[in-house]
């Protein structure tokens, strides 16, 4: 049940299984963004933290260690058992998402749920990593191990805060990496609370460490550190760079990074209009628009596209937004004020380029970071609102004539996180798939994302990939093992 003023358990930082003050003694607010105001003030981690967590990891991956010595299929049992108690608290920690994010309660319930469904899905890999036996030349008997990578930093930002938290420490956890985790500033509190889960759960000391705190100090001190050897980062491309620069400058660590997007949604005029609609308006609407893969371009074919502005006018006029915590809600605030200024920011360069304004276009409310659905049409491939990522609930609406030519267009950005195409011809919905430079391509669908299948960008939308199988790979390193022989049969 939804409730507006769940009590705050945990503020201190998690290290070594123990929640602590920060090495400063400072703290920072987290704040309600449907009011603006203060929620609690939460501990802030900086560079002596960060070492302090990081030889907590670091002993918890020594060799003959309690975590080094567990059976992988009782790491995948501990991943079961946070699944578990995540399932148990599910409204309490749904709640605290909530008031700290500003999604309506059900889209909290639905990313736990899903959070839920990743764990469990990497429990299952814990004991399923294989190394492989070679047919090497010569008289060696050679094969691979698939190690762990060791100690991992992980940064992730505040769209999907519990979400986020389990596409790191899922593969990490199943590949027998100890994780140092820094949540967004914006987004610190669900993330402590299932750190006291994992510590419930029997995560040996010094496994996880979650370290609350901001990205050029905490995070850039976790992304130079000279004793990680791993980084995985979910945010935006401008600190993607600032990532790899750092591992490049400290000691070559391994760099996963899933970063901005610009994604076209193509509509063809074969496919039926309103459920196009449907499709486009969730693609893009969906978590306030603050979404990695948004469908933000909205590429309509000629023939239906005035029909289709109609209808998506009408339906995101109708979007229901307010207060998070009450029924029926479909948006509730943005994320903080300085993304909320972003946003109106591209609405006003998107006007002055000479867009046209079919609805929306201002805030919403008087308090908190609220933004009415915004809808353009008449938007051209120059123009700041298709080209930049707005990261709000901004459909821009680009029309087009020829499969050909929006390919073309469609690529025509530096990201390549997700497509899709919508219609009823298999040779369309084939050929945009073949050709389109995307980590993921829906078809008739969007925002299809599931732990079993691989997520992640092509160009500056990313390295590496996250979920499935594949995420494994960016925890794992491979050791070849060769073994000289007397004789080769
Ligand atoms: P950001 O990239 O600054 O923040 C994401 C995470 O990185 C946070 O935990 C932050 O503390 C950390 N960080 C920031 N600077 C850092 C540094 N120098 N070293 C290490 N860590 C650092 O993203 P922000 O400012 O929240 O949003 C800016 C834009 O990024 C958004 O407008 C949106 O376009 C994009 N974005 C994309 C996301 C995605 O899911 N791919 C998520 C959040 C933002
Ligand atoms: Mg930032």
């Amino acid at each position: 049940m939804a409730n507006r003023s769940p009590a705050i358990k945990y503020t201190q930082l998690f290290i070594n299984n123990e929640f602590v003050p920060s090495a400063s003694g400072k703290t920072f607010p987290t704040i309600n963004p449907a009011t603006g105001q203060k929620i609690i003030d939460v501990a802030e981690a900086d560079k002596a933290d960060v070492d302090v967590a990081v030889a907590a990891a670091k002993r918890a991956f020594q060799r003959g260690s309690e975590w080094r010595n567990l059976d992988a299929s009782a790491r995948g049992r501990l991943l079961n058992k946070l699944a578990d108690l995540i399932a148990r608290d599910t409204e309490y920690i749904a709640n605290v998402e909530t008031l700290d994010n500003g999604k309506p309660y059900g889209d909290s319930v639905f990313d736990i749920q899903c959070a839920i469904d990743t764990f469990r899905y990497y429990a299952g890999w814990s004991d399923k990593i294989h190394g492989n036996t070679i047919p090497a030349d010569g008289t060696s008997f050679t094969y691979t191990r698939r190690e762990p990578v060791g100690v991992v930093g992980q940064i992730i930002p505040w769209n999907y805060p519990v979400l986020m938290l389990a596409w790191k420490w899922g593969p990490a956890l199943a590949a027998g990496c100890p994780i140092v985790l820094k949540p967004a500033e914006q987004t610190p509190l669900t993330a402590l609370y299932i750190a006291a889960l994992s510590k419930e759960a029997g995560f040996p000391q010094g496994v996880i460490n979650v370290l609350p705190g901001y990205g050029p100090t905490a995070g850039a001190a976790i992304s130079s550190h000279p004793d990680v050897n791993k980084v995985a980062f979910t945010g935006s491309t401008e600190v993607g760079h600032l990532i790899m620069e750092a591992s490049a400058k400290s000691n070559l660590k391994r760099v996963s990074l899933e970063l901005g997007g610009k994604s076209p949604l193509v509509i063809m005029d074969d496919a039926d209009v309103d459920e196009a609609v449907e499709i486009a308006h969730g693609a893009i609407f969906a978590n306030h628009g603050q979404n990695c893969c948004a469908g933000s371009r909205t590429f309509v074919q000629e023939r239906i596209y005035d029909d289709f502005v109609k209808k998506a006018t009408a339906k995101a006029a109708a979007r229901k937004v307010g207060d998070p915590f009450s029924e029926g809600t479909e948006q509730g605030p943005q994320i903080d004020d300085e993304m909320f200024n972003k946003v109106l920011n591209l609405i006003e360069s998107g006007k002055k380029e000479g867009a046209k304004l079919q609805c929306g276009g201002q805030r919403f409310g008087k308090q908190g970071f609220f933004i009415q659905p915004t809808v353009f049409s008449d938007v051209s491939d120059e123009m700041r609102i298709a080209k930049e990522e707005i990261f709000g609930p901004v459909q821009s609406i680009i029309k087009f004539r020829t499969l050909d030519e929006v390919i073309d267009r469609a690529n025509k950005t530096t990201y390549g996180l997700a497509a899709g195409i919508i219609t009823k011809s298999l040779d369309s919905a084939l050929v945009f798939a073949q050709a389109v430079q995307a980590g993921s391509v829906w078809v008739n669908c969007y925002d299809a994302v599931v732990p079993q299948a691989p997520f992640g960008g092509f160009k500056q939308s990313g390295q590496g990939r996250e979920l499935g199988e594949d995420s494994l790979k960016e925890y794992l390193e491979i050791k070849t093992v060769s073994i000289k022989l007397p004789v080769k049969n």
